[in-house]
């Protein structure tokens, strides 16, 4: 008899801590896509909620739930809202709070503006970040633009021209998680 795979863990990174954070539906609406597809388990990782100490830096300030959440994962998706044309400071220190558990694992990156160009330029500067931790980029972005306008007031997503696009994010990291899962199993590094 065939086992039945192990659900991929493709947690959603909340990242930023700001009060009114329009980044929360965002965040929320990506854990709903992934939760509904099946052989994937996800979960809302509120960097708020990461009790990392600021008078230290990197994996000195290692928090053990973040740090547990990060070696289970076999992808990301970090949601990033655009800060001065950068992303936000504090998402950077959780980022580099661990190192070894990201090693050969996928990242998704949304980007979140209230201007037009959907966190792009965040984006660009986050990449070369993800990449130095040992992360895998995909080669697609999500960008909500303008995105006090995106929600209602419940929180529901009703741009329903966001859908494609996650579609597309979401399949081509699920394929990366999943490649990477294979390789970091069954291929040695030589
Ligand atoms: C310190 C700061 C700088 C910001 N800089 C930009 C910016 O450069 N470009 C932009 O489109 N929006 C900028 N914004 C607005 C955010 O994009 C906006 O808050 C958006 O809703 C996404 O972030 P949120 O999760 O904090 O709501 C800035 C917001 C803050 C708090």
């Amino acid at each position: 008899m065939e086992e039945t795979p192990r659900a991929l863990f493709v947690p959603v990174i909340l990242g930023t801590v700001r009060q009114g954070r329009m980044s929360l539906p965002v965040a929320r609406h990506m854990v709903a896509e992934l939760a509904r597809r099946p052989g994937v388990e996800t979960e809302l990782i509120d960097i708020a909620r990461v009790p990392l100490r600021t008078d230290d830096a990197g994996q000195a300030t290692k928090d053990p739930t973040f740090s547990s959440r990060m070696e289970r994962a076999d992808a990301l998706v970090v949601v990033s809202p655009e800060y001065n044309h950068g992303y936000s400071g504090l998402l950077k220190h959780v980022l580099d709070s661990c190192l070894k558990e990201y090693i050969h694992k996928a990242v998704g990156v949304v980007g979140v503006s209230a201007g037009p160009f959907g966190g792009t330029r965040g984006i660009q500067d986050l990449l070369p970040v993800l990449r130095e931790l040992g992360l895998v980029t995909i080669f697609w972005d999500v960008n909500f633009s303008s995105v006090q306008t995106v929600f209602d007031e419940s929180g529901r997503l009703h741009e329903q021209a966001y859908l494609p696009r996650i579609e597309k994010f979401l399949r081509e990291l699920l394929w990366m998680a999943k490649t990477l899962r294979h390789g970091r199993e069954h291929v040695a590094l030589e």
